[in-house]
């Protein structure tokens, strides 16, 4: 059995060592391969993967591809149809099967970490983009009732708080002071994690045992990460997302679910430098 993980560009991509990681601990003959696939490639890729004999049982999509993989797919479960992307795809019944594990990888890694999350009632989501998106839908799933979605470009949170119904408000970026009052979770799902590049923010006006996470994981502790630790609240880094997220494609494909542990953790982050 042969999985991949398809994107543009693919190199930087944790993903083969993560399933390689579990194929060999659980003794299996498959493989998984990240394989480059150009945008005016893309089409041709998919259609081959639906092809009678195809090399690969499913594999996984990555950036830039995870729309067209949803367009592409002959069915979609409900995760995907709520995302508008698709990172998982499996052959079924003759079919190309998608899904999207994101939301779920969000969920795991925070039922991990932080097992009271989901009673933290109001979140703060700080972006709208893609990744956004699978927050706000395990947000959601999750039981919040209030998500404020702040973003630099409003309409595009306006989007999405249209799109998820009146639990989700949108927001512009200078209104974090207002919405993080009283909230029990702060989300950054922008790229301005990096050293030196997330704004000054004081999470002291949070309510008790609030939660501020990070889906972003190189560093692994973001400037968010980092303001809040200093600040005395409580924290989880965004490498466990990555992970968990990765669990029911290896689960479809390989025919057994494996386990996000410790070992794992430390065998990403030596290849990320961390340790
Ligand atoms: P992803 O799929 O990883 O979420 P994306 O769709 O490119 O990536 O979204 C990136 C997010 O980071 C967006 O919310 C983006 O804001 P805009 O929609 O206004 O572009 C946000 N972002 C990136 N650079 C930013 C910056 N310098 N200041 C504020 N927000 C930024």
């Amino acid at each position: 059995m042969h999985a991949f993980v398809a994107g543009h560009p693919i190199k930087h991509s944790k993903s083969p060592l993560i399933h390689g990681t579990w194929l060999k601990r659980h003794n299996l003959e498959g493989t998984y391969r990240a394989i480059d696939v150009a945008p005016e490639e893309f089409e041709t890729f998919i259609e081959r993967l639906k092809g009678g004999n195809a090399e690969f049982v499913g594999g996984n999509i990555t950036i830039p591809h995870k729309e067209r993989a949803f367009a592409l797919a002959d069915q979609v479960d409900e995760t995907a149809e709520l995302m508008g992307a698709a990172n998982t795809l499996w052959r079924e019944d003759g079919r190309l099967k998608a899904t999207n594990t994101d939301a779920y990888g969000f969920a795991a890694n925070l039922d991990e970490k932080s097992p009271g999350w989901r009673d933290l009632e109001t979140a703060v989501v700080y972006g709208a983009g893609g990744a956004s998106r699978a927050v706000i839908v395990a947000l959601i799933e999750g039981g919040f009732r209030n998500v404020h979605v702040l973003n630099r470009t409003v309409e595009k949170a306006k989007t999405l708080a249209d799109r998820f119904g009146p639990k989700v408000m949108s927001h512009p970026l200078d209104a974090l002071k207002d919405v993080l009052g009283g909230a029990g979770l702060f989300v950054n799902t922008t790229s301005l994690g990096l050293e030196g590049t997330a704004p000054e923010i004081d999470f002291s006006g949070m309510r008790q045992g609030a939660l501020v996470t990070d889906i972003v994981y190189v560093p692994q502790k973001t400037g968010f990460i980092l303001q809040a630790e200093a600040q005395g609240v409580a924290t989880a880094d965004g490498l466990g997302m990555l992970l968990h997220q990765a669990v029911p494609g290896f689960e479809k494909w390989f025919g057994v679910r494996p386990v996000v542990d410790q070992e794992l953790r430390e065998i990403v982050e030596a290849a990320m430098g961390v340790r």
